[in-house]
């Protein structure tokens, strides 16, 4: 299947027939691979990632509000686990406004050759060429270098470089000619499954966290979710003490704040280290639960002097001490 010739798949309406279909299901997992974005961060979600997350988020937020919960998924990529999420917490009988972010939502496919598709960033970055149906990432791994495959995917990648060069960036759809010409630029596209970003209940919103968060993004959410972002790895303490004051800034006193990870055990099992913060009023956060050994960039969020991590013992699944537990219920009533 020449998965860059139908992107245009990823624009149906949620109540559409193709989405049910098989065909359908391997387009989305195939322009779904992991693709690697240009700040080296990789646009990967998929369903089930969260399940046993999810499950403790709905049994915190039981069916506690009169109203629909606003939930806030920031570092969405595709949306697939956002839409579990929110399925997870209808099914637990909430209801649910969201509200799903990411910097990199946006590309292009470029026709390079009448055989040859490659979907890029608008400034250039190329996530994944396709050549007569065969896809490949242009990011290389261990198994790459070892099967020789890698020589592959850097020669395809140089003379795509190179096609791409003689284009003006950042990349816009070209008028005149037409989708089979090559040079042909066709999008942008928002590489969101249309499941989710077709629903009424729910915005997608390209956002950088960290940029200055936009006002009508302050204090609305009820929870905030960021679960395979935040990594130390990849953005240094001052970024994370930055980002922690944006997140905060979205939830309303009393709503919370999920961030997390869930990293593979010993290459096999995905195992999650989670903490869930409660937003006090002030724009302190205070941890009230940790799934796991709790996230690595916990300390980040907890004002200095705060509740100290050490006095919440890691815990597979802890359960809430009383007042915290009492506060929760009373999740969001602050900003009614
Ligand atoms: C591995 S994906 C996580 C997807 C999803 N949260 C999940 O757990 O399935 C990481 C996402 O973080 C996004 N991201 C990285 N840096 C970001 C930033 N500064 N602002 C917003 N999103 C960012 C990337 O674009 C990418 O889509």
């Amino acid at each position: 299947m020449r998965v860059l010739k139908r992107l245009q798949w990823l624009d149906l309406s949620p109540d559409s027939p193709i989405l049910t279909t098989p065909e359908f299901q391997r387009f989305l997992q195939a322009c779904f691979a992991p693709l690697r974005n240009s700040d080296g961060s990789w646009k990967r979600s998929h369903a089930t990632r969260h399940g046993e997350l999810d499950n403790r988020l709905a049994a915190i937020l039981g069916k506690r509000l009169d109203r629909p919960l606003v939930f806030m998924d920031v570092g969405m990529a595709n949306g697939i686990s956002t839409l579990e999420t929110i399925r997870c917490l209808e099914r637990a009988g909430l209801g649910v406004q969201t509200i799903a972010t990411d910097r990199n939502l946006v590309a292009y496919v470029v026709r390079l050759h009448k055989n040859l598709d490659v979907l890029v960033e608008p400034n250039g970055h190329i996530l994944m060429i396709e050549w007569n149906g065969w896809r490949l990432s242009p990011a290389c791994g261990l198994w790459d270098y070892l099967t020789g495959r890698g020589l592959v995917k850097w020669g395809l990648t140089m003379w795509a470089k190179r096609r791409l060069a003689r284009l003006s960036l950042p990349l816009e759809p070209r008028s005149g000619g037409t989708a089979e010409d090559p040079g042909a630029v066709e999008g942008p596209f928002l590489m969101v499954t249309p499941e989710l970003k077709g629903r009424s209940d729910v915005v997608v919103r390209i956002e950088d966290i960290l940029e200055p968060l936009a006002p009508d993004l302050t204090g609305v959410a009820d929870m905030v979710r960021i679960v395979n972002v935040l990594r130390p790895d990849r953005f240094p303490p001052a970024q994370l003490r930055q980002i922690a004051v944006n997140l905060r800034q979205r939830c309303r006193d009393g709503g919370l704040l999920v961030v997390g990870r869930n990293r593979m055990q010993r290459g096999v099992r995905p195992r999650w280290a989670v903490s869930i913060f409660q937003a006090e009023p002030g724009g302190n956060l205070q941890l009230v639960e940790r799934l796991g050994t709790g996230s690595e960039v916990e300390a980040y969020f907890l004002p200095p002097g705060g509740v100290a991590s050490s006095r919440l013992p890691p815990a597979q699944s802890m359960l809430l001490a009383s007042d915290a537990r009492r506060k929760l219920l009373t999740i969001s009533r602050s900003g009614e």
